[in-house]
């Protein structure tokens, strides 16, 4: 039995084996995904992906406390991480520490992660020094989609700074890693390079220390969009619709229920 990881673990794996990390905000998906991660995000995704919302703004702390304490229930190697939603930690360092350790008492994440590089520095560093271990989220922040204006590659050219920046920023307030999401690859690779913090991709190359994806995503069970840096690892949506495509045809043909699945009026021998 391995020990289960603590941020000080993941940290210390900067260079080492890539980290494995995928999202999950069920039980039962906690359990499937928990033998083969080091870190299982409780992601604000879970609006989108399982609350069918057009964006992640709509995330609230109580979505998320529910989602993380089911995710917690399947969970026994894989250390959890979970999402600050929208609105819950921008306001200043007093509200994000309240809400992150509101988070962590009741689901029993061994981490938050939020979103922002250089102005969310001071508040990951409030966070870090009284007890909360911080994952920071740059590139693409989909929480800031309509500042940003839309869902596209951050760090272009000459843009590219403003992610260096952000990334040197959260490092420096004591992150104990940074997903990099959605920015070119050799921007993600000298990042990588340049931090000694593990960087997590998505959709960032595999010049990280580690990837990250939503799990409904590589399953293909969310098909709504597909993402040029999802890779599909199973087609469980399109095994779902044929179950029950062949569900509904044998109700309507009387051959669901059959025999094997009756009750007699009298206990089998
Ligand atoms: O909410 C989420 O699922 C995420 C990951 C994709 C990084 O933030
Ligand atoms: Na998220």
């Amino acid at each position: 039995q391995v020990k289960r990881p603590v941020p000080p673990d993941i940290r210390a794996r900067k260079g080492g084996t890539p980290l494995v990390m995928l999202t999950a905000y069920t039980t039962p998906v906690a359990r499937l995904v928990d033998p083969h991660c080091d870190m299982v995000l409780v992601g604000d995704s879970v609006g989108m992906v399982l609350h069918g919302l057009p964006s992640t703004l709509g995330v609230t702390m109580e979505m998320m406390i529910l989602h993380g304490q089911a995710v917690a229930r399947g969970l026994e190697r894989a250390m959890l991480v979970i999402d600050m939603p929208f609105g819950s930690y921008e306001e200043g360092e007093a509200q994000a520490f309240r809400n992150a350790a509101r988070l962590m008492a009741e689901t029993g994440a061994a981490a938050v992660k939020l979103e922002g590089g250089a102005h969310m520095a001071p508040t990951i560093a409030f966070l870090t020094a009284r007890g909360i271990p911080v994952m920071a989220h740059i590139g693409l922040t989909p929480q800031a989609v309509n500042t940003l204006g839309g869902y596209r590659v951050q760090g272009r050219g000459e843009d590219a700074d403003r992610i260096r920046r952000d990334a040197v920023a959260v490092a420096g307030a004591g992150a104990f890693s940074v997903v990099l999401e959605k920015v070119p690859e050799v921007l993600a690779a000298e990042v990588t390079e340049r931090l000694d913090i593990p960087t997590i991709g998505i959709g960032a190359s595999a010049r990280c220390d580690g990837q990250v994806l939503v799990v409904d995503d590589m399953l293909g069970l969310f098909t709504a969009f597909r993402p040029k840096f999802v890779k599909r690892y199973g087609e469980l949506g399109a095994a779902a619709d044929a179950a029950i495509a062949a569900y509904a045809e044998e109700v309507r043909a009387r051959t669901f229920p059959a025999a094997e699945h009756v009750f007699g009026e009298e206990a089998r021998k």
